[in-house]
C-alpha cells in the first residue's frame, strides 16, 4: 500500500509510520528523518536546508520533491508500497506526488490524517528525546527508555531535536496551520482520507489506523 501520514508536529506521524511500516513490511521515508541525516553532511543540500529545518520553516517545494522522488522510485525495495510521513505538506506537493505516482501507473492508497489538541503536543514534543543513532522515537514521560538517556533498541544515545524548543514549536504549527486546508479538501476530493484521533495510547492509535485501513480498502474493492 502507499500511504501518506498527515499531521500537526507531535501527533504521532513518526511513531505510527514505523508501526505501519514494520506492519505491512514496507519502507518508512520520514522527510524530516532524511533532512536532519543530510544536516550530518556538509553537502551543498545541506547548507541549502539548514535554516529551514532548524527554523522550522518549510523547505521549498521543488527541493523536497526531487529528494521524495530518489526514494519513492518503482524499483524493487518499494514493490509492496511505502509509508511516507512528512510529505505532502501543502496541496501543491500533494499534486507533484500524484503526478509522479500517475507517471508509475500507480496511485496513492489512502492519506491518514492524526489529530491530536495543541496543549497536547507541546507537552510531547518538549519531551521528546531521538535516538542519534536509530532514530527511535521516545518521550521522557509518555514512553521512556529502560536507561535514561540510552536507546532501548541499539544502544545509541538519546538527543533533542533542535527545532523541538517552544519558540521553534510553536512556529511549525502555525505553519502546519497555514498550508493544511487545501491539502485535506484536496484528498477528502478524491475519497481516501482516513482521520483518526492520536490522543490514546500508541498501540490504540495503531489499532484504529489498522481497523479504518481495513474499512477502507473493503470499500473500495
Ligand atoms: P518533521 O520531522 O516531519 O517534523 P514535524 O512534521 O514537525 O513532525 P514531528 O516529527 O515533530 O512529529 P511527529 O508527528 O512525527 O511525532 P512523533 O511520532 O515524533 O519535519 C521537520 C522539518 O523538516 C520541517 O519543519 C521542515 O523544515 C522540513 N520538512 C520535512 N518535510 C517537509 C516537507 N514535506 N516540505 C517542506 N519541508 C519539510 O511523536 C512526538 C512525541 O510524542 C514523541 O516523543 C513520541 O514518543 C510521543 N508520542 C507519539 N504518539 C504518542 C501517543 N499516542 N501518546 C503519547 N505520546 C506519543
Ligand atoms: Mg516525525
Amino acid at each position: 500500500m502507499r500511504l501518506v501520514l498527515l499531521g500537526l508536529p507531535g501527533v504521532g506521524k513518526g511513531t505510527q509510520a514505523s508501526l505501519i511500516a514494520r506492519e505491512s513490511n514496507t519502507p518508512h521515508y520520514s522527510t524530516g528523518d532524511i533532512f536532519r541525516e543530510i544536516l550530518k553532511s556538509s553537502s551543498l543540500l545541506s547548507r541549502k536546508v539548514a535554516k529551514y529545518v532548524n527554523e522550522g520553516e518549510l523547505v521549498p517545494d521543488d527541493i523536497v520533491f526531487e529528494m521524495v522522488k530518489k526514494f519513492i522510485a518503482g524499483d524493487e525495495v518499494n514493490a509492496n508500497g511505502w509509508v511516507l510521513d512528512g510529505f505532502p505538506r501543502n496541496k501543491r506537493q500533494a499534486e507533484m506526488l500524484d503526478d509522479l505516482l500517475e507517471e508509475e501507473s500507480h496511485r496513492l492508497n489512502f492519506a491518514i490524517h492524526l489529530t491530536v489538541s495543541r496543549n497536547i503536543l507541546v507537552n510531547r514534543l518538549y519531551g521528546r528525546r531521538v535516538c542519534s543513532n536509530c532514530g527511535a522515537i521516545y518521550n521522557l514521560s509518555m514512553n521512556p527508555t529502560q536507561k535514561e538517556g540510552i536507546c532501548d533498541k541499539c544502544g545509541g544515545m538519546l538527543e533533542r531535536r533542535k527545532d523541538d524548543s517552544k519558540e521553534t514549536i510553536l512556529k511549525r504549527i502555525s505553519i502546519f496551520e497555514s498550508e493544511f486546508l487545501p491539502l485535506r479538501k484536496y484528498y477528502q476530493d478524491q475519497g481516501i482520507l482516513i482521520e483518526v484521533n492520536g490522543e490514546s495510547r500508541v498501540q490504540d492509535v495503531f489499532n484504529q489506523i489498522k481497523e479504518r485501513l481495513e474499512i477502507g480498502q473493503e470499500r473500495r474493492n
